[in-house]
């Protein structure tokens, strides 16, 4: 319990939540996110396990606390439950609070038990449909059912399970109330997302509109009463409490500003590039520090200092009619949600 943060960007906030996104793959293809035909890393690009840990180790080392681990999907990088397995250490002696996982669930069956047994608690698996055929719209190559029962046998694994709903009109807009309510019976959370400018445009167009969560907010409070939940987790989700059900609901609306004043994150890529701010260009490249020195992490820990001495103020997404100003190059699978 030794590390006070010392991760302090030039606007005086504690970096203390890392996400790192440990693959660019996933096996399924959402519209939103990827296009059809990827082309995917090779995988000498991508961090090994073994430095994968070294540099999550060096950032704990330096005050984070918590720890995401994002895709692509996650779990099917071969061999990932090791590294979860090496990171149990750092819950074990105290040094982080809690490592999280956000998953598109498919391979939950076979991984639940070994996630819950390496101290993992809670999971985020992105869900935007109850019904099959919209389902494999969406994802493309996704089959609902193996999803559903990867939920199943997480919650029966004894993690909690947080459903993260992409909102696209004319796709799910339908489902609102039912995915509200699916939810509460099962007990799990639920968190909206604004669909972000990224992945394959012109599908996105066919398939559905950007549905302001703005209109969601509207929609739920025709049917239920919700209260504010004074509940800032740092990141760009607002809270609010559903009272019938008890849920609590997020919503992430990554197209405003709001919430970058709090901001006290970092993203780390598959391939060791750290970004500062999902919005932002700018990135630092550990890989290179941690493969030229394989044997001393000092000069890591002195390149991640650097780079939140980077960390801007805020990010430049923003809608406008015409054209989607500050949309990203990049997929959102290779920075990883
Ligand atoms: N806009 C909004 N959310 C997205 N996700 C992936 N791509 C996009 C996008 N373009 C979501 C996934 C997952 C989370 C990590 O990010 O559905 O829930
Ligand atoms: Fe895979 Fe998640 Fe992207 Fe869908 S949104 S393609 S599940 S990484």
């Amino acid at each position: 319990m030794s590390n006070a943060p010392n991760l302090i960007d030039p606007f005086q906030r504690a970096i203390t939540y890392l996400r790192v996104s440990v693959t660019d793959r996933c096996d399924f293809r959402c519209v939103y996110c990827m296009s059809e035909n990827m082309n995917f890393l090779p995988k000498k690009e991508l961090l090994t396990l073994e430095e994968l840990d070294r540099l999550c180790s060096a950032f704990i080392s330096q005050g984070i606390r918590k720890i995401r681990i994002t895709g692509g999907e996650p779990l099917v990088r071969r061999g990932i439950i090791g590294f979860f397995e090496g990171m149990s250490r750092h819950l074990d002696s105290g040094d982080l609070s809690e490592i999280t996982l956000t998953t598109n669930g498919s391979q939950l069956r076979k991984f639940a038990g070994d996630l819950y047994r390496f101290g993992m608690r809670r999971v985020n698996v992105s869900l935007d449909t109850l019904k099959a055929d919209k389902f494999a719209r969406i994802t493309r190559w996704g089959r609902l059912k193996q999803v559903l029962d990867g939920i199943d046998a997480a919650q029966d694994a004894g993690l909690r399970v947080k459903i993260n709903m992409v909102a696209v009109k004319g796709a799910n807009d339908d489902e609102l109330f039912d995915i509200v309510e699916w939810c509460a019976a099962r007990d799990m959370d639920l968190t909206f997302i604004e669909v972000m400018p990224m992945g394959d445009l012109d599908t996105m167009e066919r398939l559905g509109q950007f549905w302001s969560l703005k209109d969601v907010e509207a929609e739920l409070a025709s049917r239920y009463t919700l209260s504010d939940l004074d509940l800032n987790t740092g990141g760009p989700a607002r809270y609010k409490r559903i009272e019938q059900t008890g849920q609590k609901v997020g919503f992430i609306t990554p197209l405003s500003h709001n919430f970058c004043e709090a901001c006290n994150r970092v993203r780390l890529t598959c391939t060791g590039q750290l970004f500062q701010c999902l919005g932002q260009e700018g990135e630092f490249d550990l890989r290179k520090v941690l493969r030229d020195n394989p044997d001393d992490d000092t000069p890591v820990i002195t390149k991640l200092h650097e780079a939140i001495s980077h960390k801007p103020k805020g990010h430049d997404f923003d809608y406008s009619r015409q054209a989607i100003e500050g949309q990203m190059s990049r997929h959102m699978s290779h920075t990883g949600g």
